[in-house]
């Protein structure tokens, strides 16, 4: 599985005005062409990821709207089970895969998730054991690259499971703050330099209206 973070943020880091709030208003620095190159790469992959909070805060399609039948499978982790129906990515005719726990499974919303062609499938204990996960999607759903939209929360699970082979930025040039706002990578975080994740630089682009970075894993 080739898996890439992809993700809008600010030079420091923030991936939203605060906790809680949507990342929509961000997306209002960008042009056409930037929005264009967000969905174009979400043809290129089999599958694409956000959290449960980013479908509570954003709502979003996931779909890629500027190539026809180029959509990706859209997978949600969530041992709660609680994504509104009405969020796009359950009540719209697109794929969508829900990914829950042995312990969050809820037969009564399975049922209604697979009521409307939504696939749901138990991985991992407590929390959704993304390793376990990877390898499913390659066997069952034949989905080899996987681009992993955030957020914070989301991020720092993948990241410390050590499954990140590529980061791409789309860092715009503004400071956001907020010690409580989301940045690309929360959760418990390391105080230790050797457990940090370690990237090589790729690409260093200055756009228009962002700067493209590019980083991928050191091996
Ligand atoms: N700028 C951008 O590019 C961008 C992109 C995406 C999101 N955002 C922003 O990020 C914010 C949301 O980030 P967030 O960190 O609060 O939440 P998040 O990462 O979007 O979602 C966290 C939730 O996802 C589920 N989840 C994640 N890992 C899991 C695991 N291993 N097992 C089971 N469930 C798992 C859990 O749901 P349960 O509670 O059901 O267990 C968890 O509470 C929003 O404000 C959004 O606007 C910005």
């Amino acid at each position: 599985m080739k898996a890439t973070i992809f993700s809008q943020v600010s030079i420091d880091g923030k991936l939203t005005l605060g906790a809680g709030q949507s990342s929509k208003p961000l997306f209002s620095l960008f042009e056409e062409s930037d929005l264009e190159y967000i969905h174009k790469f979400r043809g290129l992959v089999d599958a694409i990821m956000v959290g449960k909070n980013t479908i509570q805060t954003d709502d979003p399609m996931l779909t890629n709207r500027y190539e026809e039948n180029k959509n990706p499978l859209r997978i949600i982790p969530t041992s709660q089970m609680d994504i509104p129906l009405d969020s796009h990515v359950l009540a719209d005719q697109g794929r969508t895969l829900i990914v829950t726990t042995e312990n969050g499974q809820d037969a009564h919303k399975i049922r209604v998730l697979q009521e409307r062609h939504k696939e749901v499938l138990i991985c991992g204990e407590n929390k959704v054991d993304f390793a376990d996960l990877f390898h499913k999607l390659e066997n069952d759903y034949n989905v080899h690259s996987i681009m992993i939209e955030g957020g914070g929360f989301l991020n720092w699970n993948v990241f410390d499971q050590d499954l990140v082979d590529e980061i791409i930025l789309m860092q715009l040039p503004i400071i956001i703050g907020g010690e409580n706002n989301i940045t690309l990578v929360d959760g418990k975080g390391y105080n230790d330099l050797s457990f940090a994740k370690k990237f090589k630089v790729v690409d260093v682009l200055p756009r228009k209206n962002y700067t493209l970075l590019h980083y991928r894993k050191a091996v």
